[in-house]
């Protein structure tokens, strides 16, 4: 991993535009599930990305005395993270890995986080039963992201070819039935479905489940 001072332009740049586009909204999603995780919880951070969003909740991390593993699989913007995660004076509460959640040994964790990462993962379903297995039992997934409410196929075709234009990976176009269905699949729980925000054709949801017979 190359230190931050080092960070080659394209990579740099990757990482900025990223910042730019996503971490504001993102950053108000990641404060409202902080707000709901018991103090000193275990969380792990799915597709951390370049931290800004979590840095700009520091305030609850540390007043929480939040521990955080934060999970990507991007160089770019794990480079980014770290030197995000200094400025904050978030270091020592949240610990950047590189890696893929498929293949994350970890835990027992408190909370297991998806913000903006889970539907534009290959198999949603195998990511959220393998995240479960790595849960205390009184332990909850939480998700956050957009929700379509009728199908676009303008938008199926447009959201690849924004990810080509600015590095982002936007995920797939998300409907409410799919989302539920990759749960269901993982044989996971969804006890809640809250919406915060809300426009006529999409609205961003903040999704609360827990693994069946667990507490
Ligand atoms: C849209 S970004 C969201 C970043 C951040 N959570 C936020 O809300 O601002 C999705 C992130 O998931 C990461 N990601 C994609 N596949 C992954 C995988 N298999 N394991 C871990 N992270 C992954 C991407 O690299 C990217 O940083």
């Amino acid at each position: 991993m190359p230190s931050p001072r080092r960070i080659p332009l394209r990579s740099a740049v990757r990482a900025w535009v990223y910042d730019r586009v996503i971490a504001g909204m993102t950053a108000d999603w990641y404060r409202n599930v902080l707000a709901r995780l018991p103090d000193g919880a275990r969380l792990l951070d799915v597709g951390i990305g370049t931290g800004e969003a979590l840095a700009r909740c520091a305030d609850v991390v540390r007043a929480k005395q939040l521990a955080v593993t934060g999970l990507d699989i991007d160089r770019d913007y794990l480079a980014r993270c770290r030197s995000a995660l200094e400025r904050a004076g978030l270091s020592d509460r949240v610990s950047p890995v590189l890696g893929s959640v498929y293949d994350h040994r970890g835990g027992p964790y408190d909370a297991v986080y998806f913000s903006a990462s889970l539907m534009l993962l290959p198999d949603p379903a195998a990511a959220i039963a393998h995240v479960a297995s790595l849960l205390s039992p009184q332990g909850r997934l939480y998700s956050t992201q957009t929700f379509h409410h009728r199908r676009s196929p303008l938008l199926e075709w447009a959201k690849p070819l924004a990810q080509h234009v600015t590095t982002i990976h936007f995920g797939r176009v998300t409907y409410e039935h799919e989302f539920r269905k990759a749960f269901a699949d993982a044989g996971v729980e969804i006890e809640e479905l809250t919406t915060m925000h809300s426009t006529r054709r999409s609205s961003y949801r903040l999704a609360v489940a827990r693994v069946p017979d667990a507490a």
